[in-house]
């Protein structure tokens, strides 16, 4: 059965069909990618799935559940998580709190006054988030304020935070944007590890072509809100539309 189904998804904005009858499914155990040029509607899709947006038509169901009867916490403890594309992270927190912060799918006060005070919680939850560090090559940061830390450090803290929640579904919203060719290469393995090693599925939006073909099942092409192309990475890399609409035109550049 697939773990994630999208069916018929149409999100518009004012004016705007950013997503336009979109259906799609994605395998348990798959590493399948979304592309696109900008503004095809990759990042209103993760939106979709993690209900930060209310489509206007179509379901999503994962394992069988439909998402959009749920709220952003309550997909969360359903097992997906994700990054964003610009980090999130706070600034004038260790790297170690900014990660121990996605153990949690909402910020409810209580709840956390009652974690901090709980000693064993806390430690068990910070054993978690060191493993995540040294799974990731980040463990000597844990103690580091997150301001002024290099951008690879902060995009990895980002992808720590998504795994502490322990997801079965992981999105990715270009973990490779703004790093040098070796860091796209670590996030390369990194995102192999996270489906093999941990068993995790991956959705992944990325513009690097050559990190997408590399480590990609599947891949789904996306343009002005419509899928023009969905295959094996050999199937997209030789599709008409999709030299003419998208590597075309990175090719180009
Ligand atoms: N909250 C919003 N309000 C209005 N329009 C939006 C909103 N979010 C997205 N859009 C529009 O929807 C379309 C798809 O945007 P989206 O951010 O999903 O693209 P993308 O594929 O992620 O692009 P990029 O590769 O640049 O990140 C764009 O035209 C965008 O301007
Ligand atoms: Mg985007």
């Amino acid at each position: 059965m697939a773990d994630l189904i999208i069916e018929k998804l149409t999100m518009r904005f004012a004016g705007v069909v950013a997503l336009d009858d979109v259906s799609f499914s994605v395998k348990n155990g798959e590493i399948f990618s979304l592309i696109g040029p900008n503004g095809s509607g990759k990042t209103t899709l993760f939106n979709c799935i993690n209900g930060f947006n209310k489509p206007q038509g179509g379901k999503i169901y994962f394992n069988g559940d439909n998402l959009l009867d749920r709220r952003p916490h309550n997909i969360i403890d359903s097992g997906i998580s994700r990054t964003f594309q610009n980090v999130q992270n706070i600034p004038f927190m260790t790297v170690l709190d900014n990660i121990l912060l996605g153990a949690h799918s909402r910020i409810d006060v209580t709840a956390t006054l009652q974690r901090w005070l709980s000693q064993e919680q806390r430690e068990i939850e910070e054993a978690m988030a060191l493993d995540i560090m040294d799974f990731l090559g980040i463990a000597n940061y844990e103690q580091k304020y997150m301001v002024g830390q290099p951008f690879g450090i902060q995009k990895l803290a980002e992808i720590a935070r998504a795994l502490v929640s322990k997801p079965k579904l992981i999105l990715l919203d270009e973990p490779a944007a703004g790093m040098n060719d070796q860091e796209t290469r670590e996030i390369a393995n990194i995102i192999r590890e996270i489906k093999e090693d941990l068993g995790i599925t991956v959705l992944l939006v990325e513009h690097d072509m050559n990190l997408v073909m590399s480590i990609s099942d599947r891949i789904c092409v996306l343009d002005s809100g419509e899928i023009i192309a969905l295959g094996e990475p050999e199937e997209i890399k030789n599709h008409p539309k999709v030299i003419e609409i998208y590597l075309g035109e990175t090719a180009d550049a």
